[in-house]
């Protein structure tokens, strides 16, 4: 029989302990899949363990602590002294890949890390070894639960924003603090890792814009229902003319689209290339042991004795000048003329209008319409000079939409 493969984990929340469980409940399938048996040689919380005895007694080592300072320095630490690392936390990948991916050849170790995008859907090998040849052209997806969650329950029942956070705190889908969640950080960390694997960029975090979901309201999901449109927060890596662009904005999707019926906290990322054309995968995006099978995954391929080779990366143009369609909703006195003047200055910028709805009489009329795909800087401007006229009621709001004929 094979010597056990001693693991150091650090960490025993949510995730560590859904490991733990695993380690034990499913010890006699691991060592069949990985070819050696598995178990624990240490664990590290803040109240327990001391990371350099655990790392002296650990063949590998497992980093679900979360936070960028102490697990920047343990990872460091394990891969330095040939140790593989597989770890589930996306911010430490996206602020400081470079320098990890570095400490990993040096030391010809792996660092995996499955669980950091998108929970248990294993995008991250088919982007880098089941698709490893593919030149994508676009990958894009949900890849965060909390926000899919809430946009899925403020459109089933008209309820608030704020309502539906309550709700999704008591269910335990969004966290006690969720800004990370629902102002895009934590979806933009996730593109970074995949914008950087898709298309062997060094891409870091600061390089991806992003947008939230907190300013959504419920009539912006009740008209989109009127015009068959449903509202998600996509993460977009896309290859465009000199460079390539990654984004994170709430995004309203046509009926047929693939990622439209993924509801609830599920995530689902599509990849699409010459080759392959489309292809989405969608499955649960966090939970405890959703995220442990995708570290036990990582451990077994690493203990099976499978090496993922990191293609050459380089240097790549981020750009943020970008082509979308989008939905815009002016809150207008009704008047004669009001439509026709706001057509007039879409149609100045060279900005087609492709739908209108006009609701409502006296200081509470309201147009919303969609247009087709323009650059978004011209758009920006004209919703700048729609602001400004004497009968807006409010700001306008817009949100971006995914029409039919251009995916
Ligand atoms: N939860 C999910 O569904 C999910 C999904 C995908 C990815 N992830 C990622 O998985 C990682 C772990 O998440 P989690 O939800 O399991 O977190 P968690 O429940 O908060 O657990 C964190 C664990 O790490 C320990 N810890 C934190 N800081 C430490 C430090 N400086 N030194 C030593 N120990 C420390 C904590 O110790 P104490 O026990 O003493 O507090 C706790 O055991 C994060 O990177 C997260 O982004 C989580």
């Amino acid at each position: 029989m094979s010597e056990p493969v001693r693991i150091g984990l650090l960490g025993r929340g949510t995730v560590g302990g859904a490991v733990c469980d695993l380690l034990e409940d499913r010890a006699d399938a691991i060592r069949e899949a990985a070819g050696r048996p598995m178990e624990l040689a240490g664990v590290l919380t803040t109240s327990q363990g001391d990371f350099d005895s655990i790392l002296a007694d650990s063949d590998l080592i497992v980093e679900l602590m979360g936070g960028t300072d102490d697990a920047r320095r343990y990872v460091l630490a394990a891969l330095e002294a040939g140790k593989p690392v597989v770890t589930a936390n996306k911010q430490l990948l996206a602020q400081h890949g470079d320098e990890l991916f570095a400490a990993a050849e040096a030391s010809g170790v792996e660092i995996r890390f499955e669980a950091a995008v998108a929970g248990v859907v294993p995008i991250i090998r088919t982007v880098t070894e089941a698709f490893g040849s593919v030149p994508f052209t676009r990958v894009f997806g949900i890849v965060n639960g909390t926000t899919n969650f809430i946009l899925s329950e403020m459109a089933e029942t008209g309820a608030s924003y704020d309502d539906v956070l309550a709700r999704a705190q008591e269910l335990g889908y969004a966290e006690a603090d969720p800004t990370e969640d629902v102002n895009g950080a934590d979806a933009a960390a996730k593109m970074a890792i995949l914008a950087r694997l898709a298309f062997h960029a060094p891409v870091t975090l600061d390089q991806v814009s992003f947008e939230g979901i907190e300013s959504v309201q419920p009539d912006d999901l009740s008209y989109a229902k009127e015009l068959g449109l449903s509202l998600k927060l996509l993460g977009v890596a896309e290859k465009l003319e000199g460079g390539i662009a990654v984004r994170v904005f709430p995004c309203f999707l046509y009926p047929g689209h693939p990622l439209a019926p993924i509801g609830g906290p599920f995530n689902a990322v599509t990849l699409e290339g010459p080759e392959i054309t489309e292809v989405t995968l969608s499955g649960p995006g966090a939970g405890g042991p959703q995220t442990a099978a995708a570290v036990i995954g990582d451990l077994i391929s690493i203990v099976a004795g499978n090496r993922v080779p990191r293609r050459p990366e380089g240097p790549i143009e981020i750009l943020s000048d970008v082509e979308s369609s989008f939905y815009l909703h002016l809150e207008v006195a009704d008047r004669p003329g009001v439509l026709a003047e706001v057509a007039k200055s879409l149609s100045d910028a060279g900005i087609s209008v492709k739908s209108v709805v006009q609701k409502g009489i006296g200081d509470d009329a309201r147009l919303v319409m969609v247009v087709h795909r323009c650059p978004e800087k011209e758009f920006m401007g004209v919703v700048d000079e729609i602001a400004d006229l004497d009968y807006m009621r409010s700001r306008p709001r817009f949100i971006r939409v995914i029409e039919e004929e251009s995916v």
